[in-house]
């Protein structure tokens, strides 16, 4: 549980739920175990999607994965454990009233989950491998699977920051775009990367090309940036995650 949560990652979850917060509010202490939550869900899906029957990937962030730095049974026990200790660690946090904690505690169960969220994606992605899928199915998987808990992150962040629903509703575009992007630029970069190339799979550059996929994704956070623009300099972090996203490669 440690080696694939605290050994590297960017964090960019947590990162979106405290930036989501801080356009509400100044001091994001109180935010620290739920943001942590969702980053243990995000290392949980991770230990689960290199396992042998689903991505079998040897390989992540440059270590060894932890089913070969362990064993298969102890990797899927440990995403199991993380998914659990998520919602026990939400379920604890006091900063919160607890009825604000029951509907964040439900919605990142809802995007974490097999109706909308990424477990949804997650096996349309294994339904679609070898398949050719329509622009429309590959959009639809990467909203599921990777935008759906970015977007939460942030939603969950500017939910306890006290913003209003239709402030609320603001932050939802953003999450939506953003996480979406998020996906397109994970798979250009796998792409970029020889190693990390995935022949069968549902991706923005096999379908769509590297040159579209790249507009594509820059389109999308400029559309992130607008949707927050209206909150001025308390939107800054957020911006400057796009800024980030856009930025930090190629
Ligand atoms: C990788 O996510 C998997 C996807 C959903 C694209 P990240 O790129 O956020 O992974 P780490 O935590 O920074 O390694
Ligand atoms: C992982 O997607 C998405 C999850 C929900 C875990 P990918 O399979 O495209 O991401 P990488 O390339 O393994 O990081
Ligand atoms: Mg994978």
């Amino acid at each position: 549980m440690r080696y694939s949560t605290l050994g590297g990652g960017k964090r960019i979850r947590p990162c979106l739920c405290i930036a989501g917060y801080m356009v509400g509010k100044d001091d994001w202490s109180p935010l620290i175990p739920v943001a942590a939550s969702i980053e243990m869900i995000h290392a949980y899906s991770l230990i689960h999607d290199d396992l042998p029957a689903m991505d079998d990937d040897d390989e992540r962030r440059g270590k060894p994965s932890c089913h070969v730095r362990f064993n298969e049974g102890i990797a899927i026990l440990a995403g199991d454990a993380l998914l659990t200790l998520a919602f026990e660690t939400l379920a604890r946090v006091k900063e919160f009233p607890a009825e604000r904690m029951l509907r964040v505690i439900a919605s990142l169960g809802r995007y974490a989950g097999a109706s909308e969220g990424m477990i949804a994606g997650q096996v349309l992605d294994i339904e679609a491998e070898g398949k050719a899928v329509t622009p429309a199915e590959l959009e639809f998987i990467h909203r599921s699977k990777t935008g759906a808990l970015l977007g939460g992150a942030v939603w969950i962040g500017a939910y306890l920051g006290d913003l209003g629903e239709a402030e609320l509703a603001r932050i939802s575009r953003f999450g939506e775009c953003i996480g979406l992007a998020f996906q397109i630029l994970d798979d250009i970069d796998d792409e970029l990367d020889g190693n990390k190339r995935d022949e069968g799979k549902a991706t923005y550059p096999h379908v769509h090309g590297f040159e579209k996929s790249k507009a594509v994704a820059r389109e999308l956070l400029h559309n992130a940036r607008q949707a927050v623009a209206p909150f001025g300099d308390r939107a800054r972090i957020l911006a400057g995650i796009c800024d980030y996203l856009e930025y930090r490669r190629r």
